[in-house]
Order: C-alpha cells, then structure tokens, then sequence
C-alpha cells in the first residue's frame, strides 16, 4: 500500500500499524460476537444504485443544512472517546480539520481534551455528546459548560444505560486515560477486577434508570436543541417527536452496545416514516464510502456522522489524516452524485437506490 491511502480501508490498515494493538482494538472492536458491527457495513452492500442519465451534472452542490446551520455536505464528525489515544492532539486536531472541511463535529462527553481546550482550538459549529449520569448534576455541569463554550446542540446518547460487552476490552485489560470533562467533577474508584477499566467505569457512572422523563428534564436546563442518539425502531422514533426533540440519530452505537440489534441503514427508512419529516433524521454506523452516503440520503437521512474512520485518520495522519478522510468521502460523495445523476442534495430521492425489500416486492 502506497504511504498516502486512497480509501477509508486503507487509512484503516495505517491505522492498525500506528497504533498499540489495546488502542486499535479499543477503536475499532463492536460487542460480542460483532455480528451488527459486521452488518454495519455490509447492509450497505446489499443496496444497490439506480443511476438516472443524461442530467446535466456539470456543478455539484452537496451543501445542506442542519437546525439551521450550513454545512458544505451532508456529513457530520460523530463522537467518538478518548481520541489521544489515536494521537497526542486528540478531539483538538480532529475538531481542527472539522472546521476547515466545513463539517460539523459532534464531540464526546469522554474526550481527553475538555470541551473548553476543544472550544478555543477552532470557532466551527460543533454539538455536544452527553451521557446522563446516575449523578445529574455532573450532566447539568457538563451541559452548561458546553452552551457557555458556544456549542449548538446537545446529543444526547440514549442506547447506554450500561456499558455493551467489548471483549477485546476486557480480554486486553482496556485502561482508558483520564476524561478530562470530569476532572474535578466526579471521582471514580475503578476497579476492573482484571476486566476493562472503561466497563467498570460506565457501571458506576451511567444511569440505568434514564428514561423518557429524564429528557424532560434534560429539556427543563438547556435552551439548546437536543438529538437522541441510538434510536433504531418506529416506536421509539415516534415518542421521540411526540416528547418534543430537536434531531433522532439512527445509530446502534457504532455495534459497540447490543449486538444482534439490525445495521442502522435497514432501519432507517422505518424511523423515516414514523418521523415523517417532522424532525431531521440522521444515521452512523458503517458509513465508509460517498455511495454509503448517497444511499443513506436516498433512504430518507437528512445528514450522516461518521466514527472509526475519522480516528482511523487522526492515527494514521493527526488533523492532516482526518481532513483527508472527511475530503475523502465528501468528493467520493459528489461523484457518486455526479454519476447518479443529483446534482443537488435535495434530487438524491428513493428511486435512486434498490434494496433487497424492494426484491421481494
Ligand atoms: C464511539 N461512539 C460513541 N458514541 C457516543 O455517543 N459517545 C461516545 O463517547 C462514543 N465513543 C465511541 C468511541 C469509539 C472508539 C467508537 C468507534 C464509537 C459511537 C459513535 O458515535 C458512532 O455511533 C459510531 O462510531 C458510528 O459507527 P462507525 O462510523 O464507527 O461505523
């Protein structure tokens, strides 16, 4: 392979060589026996395009918008932790190349740089990951430091009321460093018994009792708008928009939570319905290519985030590696559009795909 990638699989590759086989494994591992983490990307595979011919495609125009703001395309930096273990300037070179990409990143609560540092590296528009903690105030501290740091929304991760079973975690005895949003906040004395840190640490934090009630009074401290994170069925879409949010991101956590739960992109037309339109509707999961985005736009997703590959860049290449990986799939983006004849965001529509349902059919 040649030192500059040429795709998302070869970053991938330089990734694994860069980087201590616990921190690869940490990135790139799903739960159990990775079966959703498998389907991620392969359901992908099984839809097909229906280009459309002889449109004029001589300008391309992938710029969109999310709750109002601009991006230059429909992809979003999804959050993903602990980035200094991909590299020493961690969240700071990813929210970096964000920026001059144009894309909005979406930064973990379980970042090693606080949303503070993430702030003053770069004035872009990013949005704030929380998790709520059995400790609530620890959550409402987080959130206001986020509006008072300038970020735009809250998403709010809802598929983790405990911690889903990363073997490679527990088998490599995963020591995550300090998160530095909580440093002085809340004090944790893990003990893994010979486990995974990170796991140990999730069961004295997170709360398994959030329920609906707790986006209420999510809703009751923050102005800001707030996405749910991890929603993958009609049922739990549609509360959703009853209960008042701003977003739904159809995700299974990047097939890090339950496995044997479906690829976010067979599910996303069933979420699209039950919304139906009332709020913007986003997918990750599995997103490695411009047609995987095409496809996910052409299946009813206003906007896609995207996780392993940023940090596959940031490992391989720092900030220059995550704007290469973001360019990457923007510009495989717009020939995908070019060929599929959408020369606009909006004219990228249902007939441009083929599924296996539309088979049976
Ligand atoms: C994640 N993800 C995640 N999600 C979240 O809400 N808060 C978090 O802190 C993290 N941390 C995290 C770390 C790592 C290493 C990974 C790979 C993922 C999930 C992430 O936001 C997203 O849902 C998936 O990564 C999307 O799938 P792909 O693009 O990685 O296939």
């Amino acid at each position: 392979m040649q030192d500059e990638p040429v795709n998302i699989s070869e970053f991938q590759q330089l990734a694994k060589q860069a980087l201590p086989k616990m921190y690869y494994d940490y990135f790139n591992g799903g739960a159990e026996d990775e079966h959703t983490l498998r389907e991620n990307t392969a359901a992908f595979g099984r839809i097909l395009l229906r280009p459309r011919i002889l449109v004029d495609v001589s300008e391309i125009d992938m710029s969109t918008t999310l709750l109002g703001y601009n991006m230059s395309s429909p992809i979003l930096v999804a959050p993903t932790g602990m980035q200094k273990l991909a590299h020493p300037e961690g969240e700071k070179a990813t929210a970096r190349a964000a920026a001059a990409c144009d894309a909005i990143m979406v930064l973990s609560f379980s970042s090693n740089y606080t949303v503070e540092e993430v702030a003053s590296s770069c004035s872009a528009v990013r949005f704030f990951q929380l998790y709520v903690f059995k400790r609530r105030d620890v959550s409402a501290t987080l959130v206001r430091r986020a509006e008072k740091n300038g970020f735009k929304a809250i998403v709010l991760t809802v598929d983790t009321p405990r911690l889903g079973r990363r073997e490679a975690d527990i088998r490599n005895k995963m020591v995550p460093p300090k998160m530095s949003n909580l440093e002085g906040l809340l004090s944790v004395d893990v003990d893994a018994k010979g486990g995974s840190d990170l796991e140990a640490f999730a069961s004295q934090t997170l709360d398994p009792s959030l329920s609906w009630k707790d986006i209420e009074w999510l809703r009751s401290i923050t102005n800001l708008p707030i996405l749910l994170k991890g929603i993958i069925t009609a049922e739990d879409a549609k509360k959703a928009v009853e209960i008042g949010v701003s977003g739904i991101v159809v995700s299974n956590h990047g097939a890090r939570q339950l496995d044997y739960t479906p690829a976010t992109i067979s599910v996303l037309e069933e979420v699209v319905k039950a919304v139906s339109g009332a709020v913007p509707v986003l997918l990750d999961g599995g997103i490695r290519r411009g047609t995987d985005v095409f496809k996910a736009l052409a299946l009813g997703a206003n906007a896609v985030m995207v996780g392993r590959p940023i940090v596959y860049g940031l490992a391989a290449k720092g900030e220059y590696g995550v704007k290469r990986v973001i360019k990457m799939l923007q510009n495989e983006l717009e020939l995908t559009m070019a060929l599929c004849g959408c020369p606009r965001i909006k004219d990228i529509s249902r007939n441009h795909v083929h599924t296996e349902g539309d088979r049976i059919k």
